[in-house]
């Protein structure tokens, strides 16, 4: 559960101008607020001085968070800004700020157990799928996040190269097939295609990408799908944070797009229809043990093998 990587802490509307939030994940007591520049800023949840926990009744200043408890304010940096009854800072005192990165309507935040700072920046959804979404308008992000959970964010990823549950937990008539793959150390990205026509594909994709779902995996925390289907086109992002060293959180985000003629009647009924596949996957995460030597069949075996060992690059050397 030490992967390293950008995770999701919430969506954008979760945090209003000023707000302060207790917040708990990597096993840390963490506060995270949006300053009066409106970033977020997460650092570390104890105030340094007696240990009062800014996220419950700290509050924003023009200089960073101040503690509710004797109202040390903590700079943007994490530095001791000021101490209200002496007329110097603690300089030589901080509380720890993580880098979040604020975009798709989404937080991240940037976890890495050896300290490092960032070594990617979290993809903009729409540029990354842009195959699937070019030109498409969507509602905004429909949120959903799933506390109490025991799945590892790699559980999520192995997704990206399992074809055959579709069948199973999807219920779609035939799996789907791989016509894309691009992978770097970052990054997995794949393309599906479901019936007859992408059967035999090969080549680039042509832009009608019509029963097709593009796959993204950025790191094993933050990942997008985007489906192409007659309805029209969805973006359903899965990210699994981790809380604890066994517990997580889910988050899922939904976005459908304005249907092309300008019809807006489906809405409810499609965001329901994105909706109803998490739930289904959800059941087979949280009781899977993970299997360290898999059988795997012979058309999953390549995918599945590469995916294992490209995972192994975000986890932390392990010291013999
Ligand atoms: S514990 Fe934060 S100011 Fe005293
Ligand atoms: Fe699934």
């Amino acid at each position: 559960m030490n992967p390293t990587g950008w995770f999701q802490l919430g969506w954008s509307t979760d945090f209003g101008p000023e707000a302060v939030k207790p917040l708990h994940y990597f096993g840390s007591d963490l506060v995270a607020y949006r300053g009066k520049d409106g970033a977020i800023r997460v650092h570390d949840g104890h105030c340094q001085h007696l240990g009062a926990h800014l996220g419950y009744g700290g509050c924003v200043t023009d200089d960073g968070i101040q503690c509710p408890f004797h109202g040390w304010v903590w700079g943007p940096d994490g530095r001791n800004a000021s101490i209200p009854y002496q007329d110097r800072p603690n300089k030589s005192r901080r509380v720890r700020p993580w880098p979040v990165a604020e975009r798709n309507e989404s937080i991240y935040l940037w976890h890495d157990a050896e300290g490092r700072d960032p070594l990617w920046e979290v993809p903009d959804a729409l540029v990354a799928m842009s195959t699937h979404v070019a030109g498409r308008d969507f509602y905004p992000v429909q949120p959903s996040h799933h506390t109490g959970l025991r799945v590892h964010p790699q559980t999520v990823a192995e997704n990206a190269v399992d074809p055959h549950h579709f069948r199973f937990v999807h219920g779609t008539p035939i799996s789907p097939v791989v016509v894309d793959e691009h992978v770097d150390e970052v990054t997995w990205q794949t393309v599906v295609g479901f019936g007859k026509r992408w059967m035999d594909h090969t080549g680039p994709l042509p832009d009608n990408t019509l029963n097709t779902i593009a796959i993204l995996f950025s790191g094993l925390g933050v990942s997008f799908n985007a489906e192409h289907t007659s309805a029209g086109v969805r973006m359903i992002s899965i990210n699994v944070t981790p809380v604890d060293d066994e517990n997580t959180e889910l988050f899922a985000s939904y976005w459908i797009d304005h249907s092309l003629d300008g019809s807006d009647d489906h809405y409810e009924e499609r965001l329901n229809e994105a909706m109803l596949a998490l739930p289904d996957d959800l059941t087979i995460w949280q009781h899977q043990r993970y299997t360290e030597s898999p059988a795997l069949a012979t058309s999953e075996a390549d995918g599945f093998t590469r995916l294992r060992r490209w995972a192994t690059g975000f986890y932390p050397a392990r010291v013999e």
